[in-house]
């Protein structure tokens, strides 16, 4: 089995990577097929806490398992004689190029990481390094690591029942979010793919931050997917019916994505958890949204707001969502609340197994 391109009993997605040629001279496919990603190579210097190591796919020591996504796995892993620095290892399986312009995937996805990961911005997922390994045909991300994602997080929490302070905590993680959203804005980024499992943790201090921004190239193959599995469904009504935006893509699709991620946090399930995809494409364009009324009305109010069906309709702005009271409630500092419910609930998460 190769390492981190299969789940138990079924076979992986692998995903088919081109290596633009970004310097504009022709680059001629090496004969031994090696992978040639611009800048990204076997080994790579990472700066981490302001300490500079060169590091290669060798020295990558697996710790855990943090989770699997539709094209391989993710490690917690630590560099071989620097037990002090851990990082979130993502493997994309690849084969072999066939100039086929729609799958940048693994290029995007480095493209983006290294250019906004850099930042040292705190709700952006850190990016350390690129790698490519050889032996095992695959695509190395080394990232910072976080505790785990809203996706584990909250099916742990609602199994737990732990939803005293669930108000507080969905106001920071969208304050949180919506941060890290215009700061990519600022970079002219939209992010394209919010979801829970893209919205990762950390407990201390309690910090949400934002991952795999930016994978445009990566669009159509995960809507397809998505779409088969007819369950996890983020599209905007207009990404669904392309005549209601003739503008495109943009910062409301976002919003409503991050709308219906909150949504199924609170509740613990997708909204149309239950639809085919055919049924999902012709609810999602008559959709009235009913937040839980555990929540406060604020906050219900915010997500119907995020959940409009005409994006005209939606906040124009990320300030205008800072701006909202539900944002505009929400305690500046952490409070003990918040840090103790997001340590009680990651301490609950069950461990992956090894050979899962
Ligand atoms: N930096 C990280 N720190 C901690 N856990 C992570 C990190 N990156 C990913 N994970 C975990 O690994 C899982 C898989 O991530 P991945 O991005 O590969 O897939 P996904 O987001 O679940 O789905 P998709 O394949 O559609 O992107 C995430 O859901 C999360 O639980
Ligand atoms: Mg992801």
């Amino acid at each position: 089995m190769s390492r981190g391109t299969s789940r138990r009993g079924k076979e992986k997605f692998k995903i088919r990577v081109e290596f633009p040629d970004y310097t504009g001279d022709q680059v001629e496919p090496a004969a031994d097929n090696t992978y040639m990603l611009p800048d990204v190579g076997e080994e790579a210097t990472i700066n981490y806490n302001g300490e500079e190591v060169t590091i290669n796919v060798n020295m990558l020591n697996d710790i855990r398992k943090l989770g699997f996504g539709n094209y391989g796995s993710v490690m917690l892993a630590e560099v071989q004689n620097h037990p002090e620095i851990k990082m979130a290892v993502k493997r994309l399986g690849l084969i072999p190029s066939t100039n086929n312009l729609a799958d940048y995937t693994a290029t995007t996805d480095l493209k983006t990481i290294r250019a906004v990961g850099s930042c040292n911005f705190p709700h952006v997922i850190r990016f350390y390094a690129g790698l490519i390994d050889k032996k095992e045909s695959q695509v190395v991300i080394c990232m910072e690591a976080c505790d785990t994602s809203m996706e584990k997080f909250y099916t742990t929490m609602h199994k737990m029942k732990e939803l005293k302070h669930l108000d507080l905590l969905l106001k920071r993680m969208i304050n949180h979010i919506v941060d890290a959203l215009q700061f990519l804005k600022s970079k002219g980024i939209l992010h394209r793919d919010v979801k829970p499992s893209n919205i990762l943790v950390k407990h201390d201090p309690v910090i949400f931050k934002i991952c795999d921004f930016g994978i445009s190239g990566q669009l159509t193959n995960s809507v397809a997917h998505t779409m088969m599995k007819g369950t996890q469904v983020y599209l905007a009504p207009e990404r669904i019916d392309a005549s209601q935006a003739p503008e495109g893509y943009g910062i409301r699709s976002d919003m409503w994505a991050l709308g219906l991620s909150t949504l199924e946090i609170a509740t613990g399930q997708h909204p149309f958890a239950k639809m085919n995809a055919l049924g999902i494409m012709s609810a999602i364009m008559t959709w009235l949204p009913e937040p839980p009324t555990n929540l406060s009305t604020e906050l219900q109010q915010l997500i119907v707001w995020l959940l409009r069906i005409k994006q005209v309709e939606r906040p124009a702005t990320y300030d205008e969502i800072q701006a909202s009271p539900a944002m505009k409630s929400l305690p500046a500092e952490i409070t003990n609340e918040e840090t103790e419910m997001v340590k009680n609930v990651i301490a609950n998460i069950p461990i992956i197994p090894d050979d899962y």
